[in-house]
């Protein structure tokens, strides 16, 4: 794909989108690593002699009232502080003022709008992907650079629509994506372990069944485990089951019984509560009137043997229910054994478990982890993100 660094930006109005989703709580940024993942390449612009149109949405406005807590103007202070530069905020995604503001932009200079999803209210016209508002976008600047790997798997106007119209390269962020992620799923280096955990299999279904074609092991923990044990004709008390997807990991097991490794004992709980009463117990043991919150310490020993010698992971989705203290063990001791893995390409696929690592201090440890959560699982299930189709294609 055709990067920042193969155009000419000096002089040019290079339109930027990233993701800047970015949590937030009461006005206040609480994880700013997506504005931080999107530094290097509007340092590139600047430094290139472009003019900077930055823009992204933030999360989902659909009345009027949304509009108050989600304006993008913390994230424009934001990023000038890390950028140590000024921002100029517009407060509109369209019109006069931002016309006028983008002319008057000189080179090196970074302007913000306003977050793209304000366009919702009257119909959809973002997230619909309104053909004539990603014409409007596309005729602010001179080039569009797509850098919003944690939206490439929604078809937008801001991202799709744009690239429609406009010649379209992809920002650093979306390269080291593509390199981490699309490598490993098309062209790993072996063996390839990928980890699975999280609570539902039927988020997962597309994940499991395309790696377990691509990788040499998949380590399945987490509350999907359960459905999995219970395949295997195991007692699982009142752990998370989806029955309706027993059949389908009975299938997954027989076809690929050398590959998928499931915990050999958990730590099960009377309820599902910070301070509930628990203990380990073997997967042939559990209580018929308890239920599984975490692997034990002896399938972490276990998963950490499989993973000696990988020269890929990818690991996507926590180990048990981390949130609480008792029950978060299993994804501390995963997340610790990938951070300590020597010559292996370790990948997060973003969401909880990207979370989970950066809360433990454990986030320079690895190669990658990603800003995307649906993009991520998306590129994970093998399926073809629009927001990377759109790039190069004009
Ligand atoms: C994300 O956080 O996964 C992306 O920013 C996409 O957001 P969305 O799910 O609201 O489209």
């Amino acid at each position: 794909k055709k990067t920042v660094e193969d155009v000419e930006l000096k002089g040019r109005k290079v339109l930027l989108r990233a993701d800047l989703n970015v949590p937030m709580s009461e006005g206040e940024i609480t994880n700013d690593n997506r504005i931080v993942q999107a530094l290097p390449t509007i340092r590139h612009i600047i430094e290139a002699g472009g003019k900077v149109i930055l823009f992204s949405h933030l999360g989902k406005v659909k009345t009027e009232a949304d509009k108050t807590d989600k304006t993008l103007k913390p994230v424009a202070d934001k990023l000038s502080e890390l950028l140590e530069q000024d921002v100029t905020f517009i407060p509109h995604t369209r019109g006069e003022m931002l016309e006028d503001a983008i002319d008057d932009l000189k080179e090196g200079e970074v302007l913000m709008f306003e977050n793209t999803r304000f366009e919702d209210i009257e119909g959809k016209k973002e997230s619909g992907n309104d053909e004539s508002l990603g014409k409007y976008w596309a005729s602010l600047g001179d080039i569009f650079v797509n850098d919003a790997f944690g939206t490439a798997h929604r078809s937008h106007a801001s991202n799709v629509g744009i690239g429609a119209n406009i010649e379209t390269v992809s920002g650093f962020l979306m390269q080291k994506e593509i390199e981490f992620i699309g490598g490993a799923i098309d062209s790993p280096e072996r063996p390839f372990v990928a980890i699975l955990g999280g609570a539902k299999v039927s988020d997962k279904i597309g994940v499991i069944k395309n790696v377990l074609e691509k990788a040499d092991k998949v380590i399945i923990g987490g509350g999907m485990a359960y459905t999995f044990l219970k395949a295997q004709g195991k007692e699982i008390g009142s752990s998370l089951l989806e029955e309706d997807k027993v059949e389908m990991a009975k299938e997954l097991l027989e076809k690929s019984e050398d590959k998928i490794v499931l915990p050999q004992d958990v730590v099960v709980a009377e309820e599902f509560a910070a301070d509930a009463k628990h203990k380990t117990v073997g997967v042939d043991e559990i209580p018929s009137d308890m239920e599984g919150l975490d692997i034990g310490q002896d399938t972490i020993t276990a998963f950490k043997e499989v993973l000696q010698g990988a020269k890929t992971v990818v690991w996507n989705g926590p180990m048990g229910v981390f949130e609480m203290e008792n029950f978060a063990h299993g994804t501390i001791g995963i997340c610790k054994a990938i951070a300590e893995l020597e010559g292996a390409k370790t990948i997060i696929g973003g969401g909880d478990s990207a979370a989970a690592a950066m809360d433990l201090g454990y986030a320079d440890d690895f190669s990658h982890i990603s800003t995307g959560g649906g993009a991520s699982l998306e590129y994970l299930e093998g399926q073809e993100l629009p927001g990377l189709s759109v790039i190069d294609e004009k």
